[in-house]
């Protein structure tokens, strides 16, 4: 079978994902482990990340803003297993988090504190006044409603809040529709008249420190056109608000950077450095603060599954597979395109244009669509570009217990989650009495 036959690009010796996916003969390996190898042991449906990929996405990201004050805070919604976060402390990184949840993550992961935003529309309280104890670097506000309890929360604990400010540029990314969020009709951030008048405010509390503003458009971002335009006005709106006041610390440019899934053309970091740098030059003063999520993590991984069995209907051929939209729901949620690997391609099956669909009882339960496959049943494959909100957004719907979750590291792999159990599930219920 030539390498045509299939959807991506992978090639004998060369890189299914950036260097770590990759055929050896006929097997796809991630890094130095056969995937038959950990299906064999683990199972199917499986979640496999390469922790090389994930450091080399991560010193890509860094190492091009090298030069400019910056802390990469990586998007932990992206991606949230304890050992991913680990391997991304280790490098040094900061986190985004949304929810008090994630932020016992980071810290069970070793995170720094310090090094934490804390992000998101509706944080509660009891979320607040955690992010406080524990000493998050900053918490970004994005509504007077939601600046008047965190001042309470502040004044209640007897801390002094590290505030920034959202501002909701109205930008469009173009991007889908669901993952735009810099546009005014979108509930994010607050418009950039108000954001002066809640820098006023913050500046006049002894419960809030203004620290600095930012902005976040949207995700799958592949056109740098609308992310300049955004740094640019959040670059004024800084000017304007160090009018009435000392210097911000830093600028918070969000995440939203795209990545290859089928034929796009993501940005290339050094452009994207570039004129962050050219925007900047004169303000070298500032902290720049990056909330990436799937640059790191979405290459690094893949999702194994199982044909179970093969089904003619009408003119239709299914494949139905062991994984389903309850383990990746970014098909069904997006219309999102993942690549599909054979794990073994030298397999013999039936070649024709195949949908994945899962055991799922909806019809928009399906992983890919007319894909040119050789397929049998029992041939293993490897769903491409899964390491980034993937797992995180699986579910139990049908009662399907959560995929496990491996990371290779060179020849070993961990199981850094394991499957879940009807007893997993049945243990947080109860009958009536
Ligand atoms: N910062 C904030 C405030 C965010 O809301 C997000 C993503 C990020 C950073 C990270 O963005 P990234 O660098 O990953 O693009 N579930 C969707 C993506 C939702 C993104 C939500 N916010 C998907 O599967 O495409």
């Amino acid at each position: 079978m030539s390498v045509a036959d299939h959807d991506s690009l992978a090639t004998a010796g060369e890189a299914l994902d950036g260097s770590c996916f990759r055929y050896q003969s006929d097997a796809l390996y991630a890094e130095g482990v056969p995937l038959a190898l950990i299906a064999e042991q683990c199972g199917t449906p499986c979640y496999v990340y390469s922790r090389a990929a994930i450091e080399d996405a991560y010193r890509e990201f860094s190492g091009a803003l090298d030069g400019v004050p910056h802390r990469v805070c990586y998007a932990v919604k992206a991606n949230s297993n304890i050992a991913v976060l680990q391997v991304l402390a280790r490098l040094g990184s900061g986190f985004d988090v949304v929810s008090g949840g994630e932020l016992e993550r980071v810290l069970k992961a070793g995170g720094d504190a310090s090094r934490v935003i804390f992000s998101g529309v509706g944080k509660t309280p009891v979320e607040m006044a955690r992010a406080l104890q524990v000493g998050v670097g900053c918490i970004n506000i994005e509504s007077p409603a939601e600046l008047d309890v965190l001042e309470t929360v502040a004044a209640q604990t007897g801390k002094v809040a590290p505030v920034g400010i959202r501002v909701n540029p109205d930008v469009d990314a173009r991007t889908h529709p669901y993952i735009s969020t810099g546009l005014k009709e979108n509930k994010f951030g607050v418009p950039i008249d108000q954001a002066i008048t809640l820098a006023a405010r913050v500046r006049s509390s002894p419960h809030l420190d203004l620290q600095g503003i930012g902005c976040h458009i949207g995700s799958q971002i592949t056109d740098l056109a609308p992310l300049s335009e955004a740094f640019a006005s959040v670059l004024a709106l800084a000017e304007r608000i160090e009018q009435d006041g000392p210097p911000l610390q830093h600028l918070d440019l969000g995440g939203g950077l795209g990545v290859r899934y089928r034929d796009e053309s993501p940005i290339p970091i050094d452009h994207y450095a570039r004129s962050i740098k050219r925007l900047l030059a004169n303000r070298r003063d500032l902290l720049l603060n990056f909330e990436p999520g799937r640059r790191i993590v979405a290459r690094a991984g893949v999702l194994l599954t199982r044909v179970q069995y093969l089904k003619q209907q009408g003119t239709k051929h299914f494949a139905i597979v062991d994984a389903a939209m309850n383990d990746l729901i970014r098909p069904a949620l997006y219309q999102a395109w993942h690549s599909v690997q054979p794990v073994d391609r030298g397999a013999l099956g039936k070649r024709c244009e195949w949908d994945l669909v899962g055991p799922v009882c909806e019809s928009g339960d399906f992983l890919a669509r007319a894909r040119t496959l050789s397929l049998s049943a029992g041939h293993l494959l490897a769903i491409g570009e899964a390491g980034a909100y993937s797992f995180v957004m699986s579910s139990n719907y049908n009662a399907r217990g959560r995929a496990p979750e491996v990371l290779v590291d060179g020849s070993k792999f961990t199981v850094v989650r394991r499957r879940e159990t009807i007893e997993d599930a049945l243990a947080l219920e109860q009958l009536l009495p």
